[in-house]
């Protein structure tokens, strides 16, 4: 059976928020998903999951040091990630203030790493975006994501 992981990182809670609801959308959905801080993790750790799904406040417009740390650390083993399912989001201060490219910094590593990442045409595009706390529009789409990351993981389970 398919299992996942959210990964986050967090200093003042709203990506870990975040991180929490979608691993509840993913559980709920029936995919076994645990949520880990960054700081938790191992990068070999991401070998046992079949979709990994990773979250970072916004810095400067891209993701902050350790999970770019995480990413760097999974070198030793490239190309093991293969095929797996692959999923972002993010928290930032401000509309404007680089959310997107930070979530597009992570979705890019993930496809060097070779997952599947899968767009959204009427949820946000990339993956859930949040400006400060997330509020309920925050909500849902952190639900949704859960969803849509479940049932991928599924089709491509079969
Ligand atoms: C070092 C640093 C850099 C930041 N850079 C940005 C930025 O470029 N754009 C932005 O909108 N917010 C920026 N922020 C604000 C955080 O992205 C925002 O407060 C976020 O919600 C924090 O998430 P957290 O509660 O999970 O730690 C920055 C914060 C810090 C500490």
């Amino acid at each position: 059976m398919s299992k996942a992981i959210v990964i986050y990182y967090s200093r003042s809670g709203n990506t870990k928020e975040m991180a929490e609801i979608i691993t509840k959308a993913m559980n709920d959905a029936d995919l076994p998903t645990e949520c880990k801080a960054v700081n938790d993790v191992k990068a070999e750790d991401l070998l046992n999951y079949d979709a990994i799904v990773v979250g970072s406040p916004t810095y400067y417009g891209h993701m902050a040091g350790p999970i770019k740390q995480l990413f760097d650390d999974i070198v030793g083993f490239h190309g093991k990630l293969d095929g797996k399912v692959g999923a972002a989001f993010t928290s930032s201060a401000n509309i404007g203030g680089g959310n997107e490219t930070t979530i597009m910094g992570i979705i890019e590593a993930m496809l060097i790493a070779g997952c599947v990442v899968q767009g959204d045409p009427q949820g946000d595009h990339y993956g859930p975006v949040s400006i400060g706390k997330p509020d309920e529009r925050v909500r849902r789409q952190c639900m949704r994501r859960g969803r849509r990351i479940a049932g991928l993981a599924k089709k491509l389970s079969i």
